[in-house]
């Protein structure tokens, strides 16, 4: 398989170094990949859905069968044991939820992998394979309002997805264990989910893997222990997450742990090749993490850190919850960028894929911002360098606000014009507004998640201005928009 041209949190950032070179805003956007993706079937398999059976999709236009409907996940106990050298995966899920509906019967997302048992509160249910869904039969239906526990045994070898846009997604094997990065449909590709944004939980891992290699997910490392040639981690990851942000990075680390002055808890895993490169930049995280406090409110969650593997296949990086994964040494823009994600993406979660500027254009604008107070070009100026591109230039391709779902969905117009949005927004309301509105918008929806509505919203109730022009100007008009 050919690696992604453009990656969608793209190699060349924004910011190389600070200052800023201007020349890495003038990076194009490639030819559109074949939309591997295509329409999926409302109903999986054409099954007819009866009144008490869940539904096989969370009714997302770009992803129809992403997630599930019926239930609600409240917590993820994942074991996993991996061996890289066969790269066989063997894994337990129990997944804790509570039924929205009487329940006669529901799906969870899986993708490949070989199920062996399934039980729903203790007692072995009926389950068929129907694509990437899995069906599950209780024995008896689950009432409406009540919680039940489906735990799912499961084995094989794992692989990516691939995405509309060309990139891999989920469980990507790598020379020394796997990277593991799952936006927006790979969880599935290695544990049974809930697999829509708008389903958050919280999750428990216990990694097993080879003694020598680590084991990186989300959240505090509750504890590691060795025994019979292997090692097992622990990993609680307390606040809620969606599915795609879930990580269980396997390689060859160099590890380190630290506090923060702010009681943050940091673990950063780092592949020594690229450990020399990562050092200057992994260092600067605190700092980034307070400075973007200063700017978006407490950073939302107890741990933090960074996981820095060598997977040149890959091409990008991801906000993975409480600590991104990157594909190699990532440069400061790309800290800055996963890092805001942390507040708008991860904390502040999409209700629906076609509100993604909502993560992309704000971990950008973040960029720019970072930029403007560290003695680069002011967001104005990286404003109007974009802004000076010709009518013809892809990033006026299509409008952010609703992208399309395809290759558009980490395309150049959603990232860097919904960036332009937002300093529209902060032209046309004035600085003490703009920040208030961004430090509401993290606050009130903290651990939840957020609309495009919703946004526009608070930022009329909190500037008293009328904005729904400048927003069907940045969001959902085309072309290139008449200068404001
Ligand atoms: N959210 C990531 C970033 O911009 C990009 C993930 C892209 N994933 C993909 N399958 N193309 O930081
Ligand atoms: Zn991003």
């Amino acid at each position: 398989m050919t690696p992604p041209r453009q990656p969608a949190r793209r190699r060349t950032a924004v910011l190389a170094t600070v200052p800023v070179a201007l020349a890495a805003l003038l990076a194009t956007t490639g030819a559109a990949a074949p939309d591997a993706t295509g329409p999926a079937a409302p109903e999986a398999g054409g099954r007819a859905a009866p009144g008490t059976a869940g539904a096989p999709g969370a009714g997302d236009a770009y992803f129809p069968l992403s997630g599930n409907g019926g239930y609600d996940v409240r917590h993820y106990d994942l074991t996993l044991r991996y061996r890289p050298a066969a790269r066989r995966l063997d894994g337990t899920a129990v997944l804790t939820a509570r039924a929205t509906q009487r329940l006669t019967r529901f799906d969870l997302d899986l993708s490949g992998l070989t199920v062996t048992r399934v039980t729903v509160d203790g007692r072995p249910a009926r389950f068929t394979r129907d694509g990437r869904e899995l069906v599950v039969t209780p024995r008896t239906a689950r009432a409406k309002g009540r919680d039940f526990r489906v735990t799912v045994a499961y084995h094989g070898t794992p692989g990516p997805v691939t995405d509309p846009d060309g990139s891999a997604d989920g469980w990507i094997p790598t020379d020394d264990g796997a990277f593991v990065a799952g936006e927006p449909q790979g969880a599935m590709t290695w544990f049974p989910a809930n697999g829509h944004p708008r389903d958050k939980a919280s999750y428990d891992f216990t990694l097993t893997v080879p003694r020598g290699r680590t084991a990186v997910a989300n959240g505090v490392l509750l504890g590691q222990h060795t025994a019979h040639g292997e090692t097992t981690f622990r990993w609680c990851q307390a606040e809620p997450m969606a599915a795609y942000l879930a990580t269980a990075t396997v390689g060859t680390f160099r590890t380190e742990r630290y506090t923060t002055r702010d009681g943050i808890q940091v673990y950063n895993a780092v592949d020594p090749r690229e450990a020399r490169a990562a050092a200057p930049v992994l260092k600067k995280l605190p700092s980034v993490l307070e400075w973007e406090s200063r700017l978006f409110g407490p950073y939302p969650f107890r741990a933090a850190g960074s996981l820095v593997d060598h997977a040149p296949d890959v091409g990008y990086a991801l906000e993975t919850q409480t600590r991104p994964v990157y594909d190699s040494a990532p440069d400061l823009g790309t800290l800055v960028h996963e890092s805001a994600h942390q507040w708008f993406g991860d904390s502040v979660s999409l209700t629906a894929w076609k509100d993604i500027w909502l993560n992309e254009g704000f971990a950008t604008y973040a960029e720019w911002l970072y930029s403007e107070q560290h003695g680069g070009p002011s967001a104005q100026k990286t404003f109007d360098a974009l802004y000076a591109r010709p009518a013809r230039d892809g990033l006026w391709a299509y409008p952010p606000g609703d992208p399309g779902g395809g290759e558009r969905l980490f395309g150049t117009p959603v990232y860097e014009r919904g960036a332009m949005a937002l300093h529209a927004l902060r032209r046309a309301v004035g600085d003490r507004d703009f920040f208030r509105v961004l430090r509401a918008w993290a606050d009130e929806h903290r651990g939840g998640h957020g609309t495009t509505a919703g946004f526009v919203g608070l930022a009329e109730r909190t500037s008293g201005k009328r904005l729904k022009g400048l927003f069907d100007t940045w969001l959902y008009t085309r072309g290139k928009p008449d200068r404001a």
